[in-house]
């Protein structure tokens, strides 16, 4: 199923209440929260506190990608603050297999993201287990920057694993989707599109989100 979450990353944050009110409105699936430590990238955005006091002004599904140092230890204060899909970096430096078991004995759905650097092939031993793969598709750390569109054949390797294997599990892109890259990344197998810039820059968030999904079903 095709989902678009759009990153708040790229939202107005004197106003985050009413700018996931207003992506909710536009017909979005998700809710992408970037969450980032200024040590595993370099970039410090927001923590736990903040996700829970927004968690209030949307029903839709927070999907939190952590690009923090040791999300081992953060996993509580994601999961009490009502993230649905917790998203970690498989360069992070926790134990793979125990925070994905954390985060699903926490009743919460897992991620686990690759960047571009890092083979694919380092998130099969765990697809048994997860919800969602996220192919980065530009560096971890910042908005509004390229498409790398190298990354297309690690979406179309896993998607084939994951086939192969008969697992349910989502394909995630995130970074410099757009209406021309999101196609591109569609076909290459991914099913869930992270879009910051391109959604909150446009004219028309709901038209642009429309769009995406008819680009999408290819
Ligand atoms: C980058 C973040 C992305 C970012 C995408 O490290 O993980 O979610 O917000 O922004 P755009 O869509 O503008 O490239
Ligand atoms: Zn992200």
């Amino acid at each position: 199923m095709i989902k678009i979450s759009p990153s708040i990353l790229s939202s107005d944050y004197g106003n985050l209440s009413s700018e996931l009110k207003r992506m909710e409105a536009c017909g979005a699936d998700m809710l992408h929260i970037d969450v980032m430590d200024g040590h595993f990238v370099p970039n410090i955005t927001l923590g736990a506190p903040i996700v829970k006091c927004i968690r209030k002004s949307s029903t839709l599904p927070f999907d939190v990608h952590l690009m923090i140092s040791d999300p081992y230890k953060y996993i509580p204060d994601f999961v009490n603050a009502g993230s649905d899909i917790i998203t970690f970096h498989a360069e992070a430096d926790s134990d793979i297999e125990k925070t994905i078991d954390l985060i699903l004995a926490s009743g919460k759905k897992a991620g686990l993201s690759v960047k571009p650097k890092t083979p694919v092939e380092a998130v099969y031993p765990y697809l048994d287990k997860l919800s969602m793969v996220l192919v980065m598709t530009v560096e971890p750390g910042f908005g509004g920057q390229s498409f790398m569109e190298d990354m297309m054949p690690k979406v179309s390797a896993v998607r084939s694993e994951i086939d192969r294997r008969g697992l349910d599990v989502d394909i995630q892109v995130d970074g410099g989707i757009n209406k021309d890259t999101i196609s591109i990344a569609a076909k290459a197998g991914a099913n869930v599109f992270v879009s910051g810039n391109a959604i909150f820059s446009s004219d028309n968030a709901e038209k642009t989100i429309a769009d995406f999904k008819v680009r999408a079903s290819v």
